[in-house]
């Protein structure tokens, strides 16, 4: 499980600092890419991953602290939506088989409120009809889907660009 602490400060209203924050929250079995069925989701293991978004953050101007997590368990999943979707100013999030029926994610989504951006690395609507719904699209900004593992590289810089042009 990847994991990363987060300051749970809000932004307050004489916070100088211009730093952006994203979290990006990766659902169940997304540990496991690298070994899970390469042919349609990569051969880029999640670490891979969270570094070269970490690193693209870094690079942004403004520059955007990037923080992951993952989990293989619901509850988990709408307790970093809650906590770090919280303390940060967008979310990116693959809610992996949770997208497809997850009322609690979609909720937690819509509780929270803040800009988000859902990824699947397949082109889901190119596969098994269950795969088809969303439950969670209602409740998000956008989606990037099927372009592997640069979805989340387009979604953190569109967020980068929607965020900085957000007033304070
Ligand atoms: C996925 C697609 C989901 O249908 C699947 O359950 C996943 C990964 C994707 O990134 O393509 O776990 O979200």
């Amino acid at each position: 499980m990847t994991t990363t602490k987060l300051e749970t400060t809000e932004r307050g209203a004489d916070d100088m600092d211009r730093r952006l924050r994203v979290v990006v929250l990766h659902g169940p079995n997304l540990n496991m890419l690298g070994q899970r069925e390469p042919g349609i989701y990569g051969s880029e293991t999640l670490d891979q991953i969270n570094q070269r978004i970490t690193a693209l953050g870094k690079s942004l101007q403004p520059p955007v602290t990037v923080h992951t997590f993952q989990s293989n368990h619901e509850g988990e999943i709408v307790d970093a939506i809650q906590q770090f979707g919280q303390a940060s100013d967008g979310i990116i999030i693959n809610p992996g088989a949770l997208t497809h029926y997850s009322i609690a994610v979609r909720d937690a989504l819509a509780a929270v409120g803040r800009p988000t951006i859902e990824v699947h690395l397949s082109n889901v609507h190119a596969r098994e009809s269950f795969r088809h719904v969303s439950v969670t699209a209602p409740v998000v900004t956008g989606q990037v889907v099927g372009l592997g593992s640069v979805g989340y590289e387009l979604a953190l810089r569109f967020l980068a660009g929607h965020l900085a042009a957000e007033p304070e």
